[in-house]
């Protein structure tokens, strides 16, 4: 199995009940951005497929914002399909369904046609790495899933500032996470080869306790490339979206494509 379909799993699993509580509520108030961009481009109810789910946090926002009328989680990792389950039943929230599936082996045709098919934090860029086609095949499906006027929306990183600091396709970087995050720091083993960006990340506790390590293998996309296989693919009126909802709530690098299908 390529690693990019195992590099999640546990993530979500070594929290206290206090942990927990913090934390789900500092991830609902991150994607508050998120969902004030999906408010500002419908009028209606939508019904959404949001692609490597995680914790379901965007569909769980979405609903409390009034405007989901249902909406499908996939999420390949099987811990983080259990605790976005988990927290789906203590909000009893009954128009949140999550499925724990590979997005490439999901049955597409049992799930409804959607308003948003919503990919963020670089979900795209997963594909590509682990099967040779993988970015058009997803780019292709989701278009037979949309409604008339429905919109693909995913959140892309050109990779340019850990690019730029590289040495023979190598850098090593750290950051730190706001005191919500039971990790306080991550250190990133970076390389290039081939297109693909090769990121080993070490996490290690805010009490220094623990450490834990993941390996993801990442397509970057430039602006660029991105509207050019949108367009190969049939979307249209293709733009982009340098921000969520206020200047300078991306982070770098990252910005947001918007492909739509008019029949
Ligand atoms: C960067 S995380 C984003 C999670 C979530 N959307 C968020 O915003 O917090 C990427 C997620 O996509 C999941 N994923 C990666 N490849 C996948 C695939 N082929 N099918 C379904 N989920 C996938 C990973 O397990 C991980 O939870």
């Amino acid at each position: 199995m390529h690693i990019n379909n195992t590099s999640y799993d546990g993530f979500e699993s070594s929290f206290s009940d206090k942990q927990e509580v913090v934390y789900r509520s500092s991830k609902l108030y991150d994607v508050q951005k998120n969902v004030n961009l999906i408010k500002n481009s419908y009028n209606k109810k939508i019904t959404v497929l949001d692609v490597g789910s995680g914790n379901s946090k965007f569909l769980y926002a979405l609903n409390n914002s009034g405007i989901l009328d249902h909406g499908y989680g996939i999420e390949i990792s099987k811990s983080r399909y259990l605790f976005a389950e988990k927290w789906c039943k203590d909000l009893d929230i009954s128009n949140v369904t999550n499925i724990h599936s590979d997005i490439f082996s999901l049955e597409w045709n049992l799930l409804p046609k959607c308003d948003l098919i919503y990919c963020p934090d670089m979900v795209f860029q997963f594909f590509e790495p682990t099967n040779k086609g993988n970015g058009n095949l997803f780019l292709s499906k989701a278009y037979n899933k949309l409604n008339d006027g429905g919109k693909l929306i995913m959140e892309l990183d050109t990779c340019d500032v850990i690019l730029n600091s590289m040495h023979d396709g190598k850098v090593k970087l750290w950051r730190e996470f706001d005191e919500s995050d039971p990790w306080r720091y991550m250190l990133w083993d970076c390389n290039y080869e081939n297109n693909c960006m090769s990121l080993k990340k070490t996490f290690i506790k805010r009490d220094l306790s623990k450490c834990s390590n993941s390996h993801v293998i990442l397509h970057p996309y430039s602006r660029t490339e991105a509207i050019s296989m949108l367009g190969k693919m049939h979307y249209s009126n293709i733009h982009i979206e340098e921000y969520w909802d206020t200047n300078k709530d991306t982070e770098h690098d990252e910005f947001i494509i918007v492909g739509e299908r008019n029949d």
